[in-house]
């Protein structure tokens, strides 16, 4: 069971987005009561299709801001599965409210309704974007600071992660919270590996590489990311002295961008397309080009991503082009 058995009703929400729908996947394979809480700004129902109907499934349409429909959707659920943000990062650099919308006054709204129903029990994600320039080249830990945040969606998460650990403080509330590296597989509408292959269908003959080309992250397989924070939900009790903890969760391996491109363009049988590198800092506004966190945390209370960021970089273009 992938939460044991202490859990039995779980709200998810941006559970029709691409982590979300694969943890809904989960739960429902093990027979959790799910409820999912979406507004479908990014999230798509064809995710979720395959369960609406089932009797322990229950989706919602609706966004963080219609406080009393998130409070009635969430009435007797014992665990909230946090995952719904902005997560276009270029949008948010655009219209930076996006990000004060969907992440602060989103996950503010989750904690409130969680403090009037006393559900005590939440799983967030944030982002190892919060450490800004600090992971450029030096491998981050979770103590690293101070966070100064050069994206709005990492500022969004910082704010996030302070709301969380105060209620938690304040009104016996118990946080799991993880900053992720990169996470990928099927079903994603975002990010590098989604961008490269559709540019490629587009245009066979040429992929240009955004920014300096000596970008480098590290990615982690969708069910890895929810394997680990099942995991540290499991394994890894909240009491009064600790009512939550933040933990990096990802590899310690990373793929540089271009890697990145030659298996995309090798998965696509694509030997002669021409990779340009466009050559500019940074790729767009907000963009982190290098991000390197360590897991050394994670890994010493017990738990390690199984792949290494190369392998689970060709898994993922591979289920995207629906090879695998
Ligand atoms: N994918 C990654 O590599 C990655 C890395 C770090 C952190 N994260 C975090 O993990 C979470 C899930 O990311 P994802 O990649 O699945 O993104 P996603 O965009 O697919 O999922 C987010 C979901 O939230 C929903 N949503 C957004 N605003 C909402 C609102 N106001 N009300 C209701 N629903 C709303 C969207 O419709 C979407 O389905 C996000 O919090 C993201 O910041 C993801």
């Amino acid at each position: 069971m992938l939460l044991g058995n202490a859990v039995k009703k779980i709200l998810v929400t941006g559970g029709a987005g691409f982590i979300g729908s694969h943890v809904v996947d989960m739960l429902m394979d093990d027979g959790y009561e799910v409820v999912v809480y979406d507004n479908l700004s990014n999230g798509r129902r064809e995710f979720i299709e395959q369960h609406i109907g089932t009797p322990n499934f229950i989706f919602h349409e609706a966004d963080l801001m219609d406080v009393d429909t998130l409070r009635a959707a969430m009435t007797g659920c014992d665990l909230v599965w946090h995952l719904a943000a902005n997560t276009d990062i270029i949008g948010g650099a655009e219209q930076p409210r996006r990000d004060l919308r969907d992440c602060v006054m989103g996950t503010f709204n989750v904690l409130e309704a969680m403090r009037a129903l006393d559900i005590k029990s939440i799983i967030f994600s944030s982002t190892g974007a919060v450490y800004g320039e600090l992971c450029h080249d030096v491998a981050t830990s979770e103590a690293a600071g101070p966070l100064l945040p050069v994206s709005t969606y990492a500022a969004g998460k910082i704010g996030s992660e302070a709301f969380i650990s105060a209620f938690c403080a304040l009104y016996g509330l118990r946080g799991w919270m993880f900053r992720f590296g990169n996470v990928i597989g099927a079903r994603m509408t975002h990010g590098v590996i989604f961008d490269f292959i559709n540019r490629l269908r587009d245009n066979p003959a040429e992929l240009l590489i955004r920014g300096d080309g000596r970008q480098e992250k590290n990615y982690f397989l969708v069910e890895e990311c929810i394997d680990g924070m099942a995991y540290a939900f499991r394994n890894i009790p909240r009491d009064e002295e600790t009512p939550c903890d933040i933990l990096n969760l990802g590899t310690d391996s990373i793929t540089p961008v271009t890697k990145i491109a030659a298996i995309v363009c090798e998965e696509m049988n694509l030997p002669n397309t021409k990779i340009v590198i466009e050559g500019t800092k940074r790729a767009w506004l907000g963009d982190q080009p290098r991000v390197h966190i360590t897991v050394d945390r994670i890994r010493q209370l017990g738990w390690q991503a199984k792949r290494h960021s190369d392998e689970a970089v060709r898994t993922a273009v591979r289920r995207m082009l629906g090879k695998a």
